[in-house]
């Protein structure tokens, strides 16, 4: 009980620190159902704040406040950022909330309604203005929110076209993180008799998350066409970390077009392109790729491809590739692009097998065909065998297929004793690895109090505004004592940092699980031990008045 307070406090400190040397905490009296809120105009590069009366302490009851903020040039967007340390006592925001609307005033769309203790994500207006209502009815108040306003340049003009026979084609400020709300078309442009190949080095786009129903990249994606945007050949749309590999355009035009919404970016793609004179294969050469053994190399992904893909295959062929990974435990993973077009309905004509072992006496894994990609998979052992069957007729766009060494987690559990330390994730800042079950202990005495505070985290969190239990992925559970058994201080995931924690027990664990896909950065804290001092009252005080 005692701790639960103190650990209230705690994050309440660490939400009025946040802001406390760069605002003054504004704090009106208000009538009830006082109509507050101001027009706030921005100007270029400074930051600004909004935040309700008396916080972190409880806000008034009966508020009605708009703020209108406009940005300081018709181009600019406005990008606001909520302080984690957010509370709207309310669960079903009929009674305390904060509203933001993409425009001026309440008749532009809604971009979202929030409440309770989970401050919304980051916001970004589609145009230069962005309204924001925060509406209390006369009981139950929270400690309310404060939110961080910035305008900045609109970046949606990114369309670029390519002439030269080769280049390097990136989403705006690769390798860093690309802006929200783009709209680009990127286009190769060549002569007809030519083919473009296109490579992409890395890949990463906001993708779905795994196994849910709904459309496929419904948050950023890259489509690419061989032809014009729209009107040629769609040859794929991607997100997540699944890069397109190799693609290759037939008809003189490559088009890309790169769509990004309003909330969450990544580093995006970087690819290469070679125009170069067609070449389609030719029935030798190509029998001698048809029958290979491959023996992968860790860290290294690579392809295998149908020939000619996206093209049509040739006729009448039965290509089989064994793969082996290099050592005996490990695995190999496997993942189709999801442009993948068998011509055949039932598998017995033209189709694609994959065994799980180094023959075909191996247990099959399935048998595929049609125009839907094989669903990702993995071997039991170090071998695997995909076999490709074709008939004398009826040909399709065929398909590639991304392998690797499957990487198993790597034992990483720790205690920790030293006064002082860091603790990160498996080769923080570089992405943690999946399949992850480690403890982290920091063990001192029962009568010092451990402070931890974190640096950067963003493990993989639920989507937004999907329903469901938080954190379905990856997370990282922190505990007043030991694992499982003691006070449970919180679960974490996305990109949300956790408050400063402090242990009085004497033992703080932390247990990191991590699922078979989709890794991120992962975070860094550091922590003290240091003899207990409780803060007294008048301690308290003074922290909140600063
Ligand atoms: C306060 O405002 C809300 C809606 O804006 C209204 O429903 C309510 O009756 C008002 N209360 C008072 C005391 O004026
Ligand atoms: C804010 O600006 C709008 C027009 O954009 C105006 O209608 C409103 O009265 C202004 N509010 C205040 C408090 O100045
Ligand atoms: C690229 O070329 C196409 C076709 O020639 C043209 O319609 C488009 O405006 C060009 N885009 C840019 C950004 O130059
Ligand atoms: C992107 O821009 C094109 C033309 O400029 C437009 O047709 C398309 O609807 C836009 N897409 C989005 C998602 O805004
Ligand atoms: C991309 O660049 C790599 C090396 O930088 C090169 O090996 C590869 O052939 C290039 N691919 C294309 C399609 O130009
Ligand atoms: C950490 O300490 C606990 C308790 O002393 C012990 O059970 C556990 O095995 C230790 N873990 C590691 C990785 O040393
Ligand atoms: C992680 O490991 C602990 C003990 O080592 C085990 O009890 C727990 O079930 C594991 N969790 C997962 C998700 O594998
Ligand atoms: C703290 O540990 C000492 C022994 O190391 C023990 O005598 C004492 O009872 C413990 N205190 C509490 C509050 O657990
Ligand atoms: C973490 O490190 C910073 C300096 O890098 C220090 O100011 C802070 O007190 C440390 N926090 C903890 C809990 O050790």
């Amino acid at each position: 009980m005692k701790l639960s307070v103190l650990y209230n406090l705690t994050r309440m400190w660490s939400g009025s620190l946040l802001f406390l040397f760069t605002q003054v905490i504004l704090v009106s009296s208000l009538a009830p159902n006082d109509s507050c809120g101001w027009n706030i105009t921005l100007e270029t590069d400074a930051v600004s704040y909004v935040t309700t009366a008396g916080y972190p302490m409880e806000y008034p009851p009966s508020q009605h406040c708009t703020w209108v903020v406009t940005a300081p040039q018709p181009d600019n967007k406005i990008r606001i950022i909520f302080n984690p340390f957010f509370d709207l006592e309310d669960t079903d925001c009929n009674h305390d909330y904060v509203e933001v609307y993409d425009g001026g005033d309440e008749l532009s769309p809604r971009m979202g309604k929030f409440c309770g203790r989970v401050a919304p994500p980051m916001i970004i207006s589609s145009g230069s203005q962005l309204l924001i209502k925060f509406v209390t009815d006369d009981e139950n108040n929270g400690a309310g929110f404060s939110i961080k306003l910035k305008s900045f340049k609109s970046t949606s003009q990114c369309s670029r076209n390519f002439t030269d026979p080769q280049g390097v084609i990136t989403t705006p400020l690769f390798p860093k993180k690309y802006p929200n709300n783009l709209n680009c078309t990127f286009m190769i442009l060549a002569p007809e008799t030519s083919e473009i190949v296109l490579e992409f080095d890395s890949f990463d786009m906001e993708g779905d998350p795994l196994l849910l129903p709904g459309p496929k990249c419904q948050y950023d994606w890259l489509d690419i066409w061989d032809g014009l945007p729209e009107a040629g050949l769609h040859l794929g749309r991607y997100c997540g970390e699944t890069s397109p590999g190799q693609v290759i355009a037939y008809s003189g035009i490559l088009s890309m077009t790169v769509t990004t919404d309003h909330a969450i970016t990544k580093e995006g793609f970087s690819a290469n392109y070679t125009i170069h004179e067609r070449s389609l294969p030719s029935g030798p050469k190509y029998e001698d790729k048809c029958r290979v053994n491959i023996n992968l190399e860790i860290g290294r992904g690579n392809y295998l491809t149908s020939a000619g893909y996206p093209m049509t295959y040739p006729p009448s062929h039965e290509c089989v590739w064994v793969l082996t990974a290099p050592e005996p435990h490990q695995k190999i993973l496997i993942n189709f692009n999801p442009f993948f077009d068998l011509e055949d309905t039932d598998c017995s004509h033209d189709y694609v097998e994959v065994y799980n072992g180094g023959d075909e006496l191996s247990p099959s894994m399935g048998k595929f065909c049609g125009k839907v990609a094989p669903p990702l998979m993995t071997s039991s052992g170090n071998q695997l065998l995909i076999k490709f069957v074709t008939d004398n007729e009826n040909h399709g766009g065929g398909f590639s297929v991304q392998y690797e060494v499957f990487k198993t987690a790597p034992q990483c559990s720790r205690n920790f004793t030293d006064p002082q330390g860091v603790i990160e994730t498996p080769g923080f800042p570089e992405k943690y690895p999946n399949n992850l079950n480690c403890t982290f202990m920091i063990l001192a005495s029962n009568t010092s109090e451990i402070e931890v505070e974190f640096k950067s985290f963003d493990m993989e969190g639920n989507p937004l505004l999907q329903p469901g239990p938080r954190c379905p992925y990856d997370w990282l559970d922190i505990w007043d004592g030991l694992p499982a058994v003691s006070l449970h201080v919180g679960r974490y995931c996305g990109q949300e940092l956790p408050h400063r924690v402090i242990s009085y027990t004497g033992i703080l664990s932390m247990t990191i699980t991590t699922d078979h896909a989709i890794t991120k950065e992962g975070f860094s804290a550091n922590y003290t031990i240091r003899e207990r001092s409780l803060p007294s009252g008048h301690e308290m005080k003074l922290w909140f008045h600063l």
